[in-house]
């Protein structure tokens, strides 16, 4: 067994880069009986010098400029831990035109420049490895990969933000408002202080990107992802659905369609009696459907310190382990050979079949229910289910609540434009869609 060391140059040790630290000292020598040789963080750059210093103890060298460990000869690969794509993006192709192995967990630089970076570390015969990009801990891009490579996935539906299920979970468990919620989650360090990334599911759509690339062999899509978030996701209508048998969880969803794929991260209502319909608080979790190995379901932390070196430590192990192959013979970057990567487009949202909850305030008066259900009909759209709120005392106006079969969303559209346009629909029409997983 060669005893090589490993040397790391980490760009980052806030939670995740301290974490990376911990647990890679902590478990030096069981990591080294895996990877062949033993890993060790040599260098580390971070602008808070102090930081360094407390959580290394001096065991590896400080650098304040992260383009130092891109350029360094002594380093083999660069754990890239910085975030955005401003300056990621800088110092992780300099580190790959510098013939370095980089390891990731930036979902953002990912989505939006990973075509460009896997086309430069494929020229450089270099592996970009990116398994804490997704879903913190869990194993979902090795699973995805490389357990399921003999199927032809279907679809792929993951809670992966942490921080709007814990919200979600919170206004369904208190029947507290969103922004209630939201405050709670910022001061227990849930969710950050400008939490627009998560709450307005762009998070989410990063990673659910990195997953349809993966899982339909296509380039990163993320621009033409439908995007949706929880912020203006009320209460009532968390109770609503719960009523009717259902839980909203925040989806991100991709989809084979006869005309491409689907791309979407929208709230979504599930029946409470499916299992990720029940994954609460902060956890993630991802449902993929093969053709061939059928329904399968991981679980686990979406983000902190360990479990997200979990899968920093779990990337620098395959590095270690490929090191020596011919880069041809690698695990493709995102499952397919990138000269069999298939120009799928993402299909517009109009175009994908769901069925949909509909929320709509009405005067409480004789023909309204049959005026709402002749614009449906008229759009080909069957109820599933249906329930009028008894009217406060008083208040001559109530909620009518319907649930439909699968339809085209263009239909959906048109018909609510013409309910809106009934003078006794008083509101702008709630409208969330429903996965059935069929
Ligand atoms: N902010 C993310 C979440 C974790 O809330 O799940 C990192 O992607």
């Amino acid at each position: 067994m060669s005893e090589t060391v490993l040397r790391v140059g980490l760009a980052g040790i806030g939670t995740v880069g301290g974490g990376t630290w911990t647990v890679l000292n902590r478990n030096a020598e069981e990591i080294r009986r895996r990877a062949g040789r033993p890993i060790q963080i040599t260098a580390v750059a971070d602008l808070d010098a102090s930081r360094v210093a407390a959580i290394t103890g001096g065991k590896a060298r400080a650098v304040a400029d992260a383009m130092l460990l891109a350029r360094d000869p002594e380093i083999d690969v660069v754990v890239e831990l910085i975030g955005g794509y401003g300056f990621a993006k800088d110092f992780v192709l300099a580190a790959i035109e510098h013939g370095k192995h980089v390891v990731t967990a930036n979902k953002a630089l990912l989505a939006t420049h990973g075509n460009e970076i896997f086309a430069a570390a494929q020229r450089r015969g270099v592996t970009v490895a990116f398994e804490a990009a997704v879903a913190g801990g869990i194993p979902i891009i090795k699973a995805l990969r490389e357990g399921l490579t003999a199927n032809r996935i279907e679809w792929i539906a993951g809670i992966i933000n942490g921080t709007t299920n814990f919200i979600l979970s919170e206004m369904r468990d208190k029947g507290l408002p969103f922004n209630d919620v939201l405050k709670e989650a910022q001061r227990l360090g849930y969710a950050e202080a400008d939490p627009t990334f998560d709450v307005e599911g762009v998070d989410a759509a990063h990673k659910a990107t990195i997953m349809s690339a993966i899982a339909f062999g296509t380039p990163m899509q993320f621009e033409h992802a439908h995007i949706e978030g929880i912020s203006t996701l009320q209460a009532k209508d968390i109770a609503y659905a719960e009523q009717l048998g259902y839980r909203i969880k925040l989806l991100g969803i991709t989809k084979r369609h006869p005309e491409g794929v689907e791309l979407r991260v929208h709230p979504t209502l599930i029946s409470s009696k499916k299992l990720i319909a029940n994954v609460e608080g902060a956890m993630n979790a991802v449902w993929v459907k093969g053709d061939a190995v059928g329904h399968t379901m991981y679980y686990g932390k979406g983000a902190g310190a360990e479990p997200t070196a979990s899968a920093v430590i779990a990337d620098l192990v395959d590095v270690a382990r490929t090191l020596t192959a011919d880069p041809h013979n690698r695990v493709p970057h995102l499952a397919f050979q990138p000269d069999q990567m298939a120009a799928l487009p993402v299909v517009p949202i109009e175009k994908i079949q769901s069925s949909y909850y509909l929320r709509l305030r009405v005067k409480d008066q004789p023909g309204v229910l049959a005026d709402i259900t002749r614009a449906l009909a008229e759009s080909q759209i069957s109820i599933e289910a249906f329930f009028q709120r008894e009217p406060d005392e008083g208040v001559e106006e109530t909620d009518v609540v319907l649930i439909t079969h699968l339809c085209q969303e263009q239909k959906m559209r048109n018909a609510i434009s013409r309910i809106e346009a009934l003078a006794t629909v008083l509101t702008q029409a709630v409208m969330l869609r429903m996965e059935t997983f069929a």
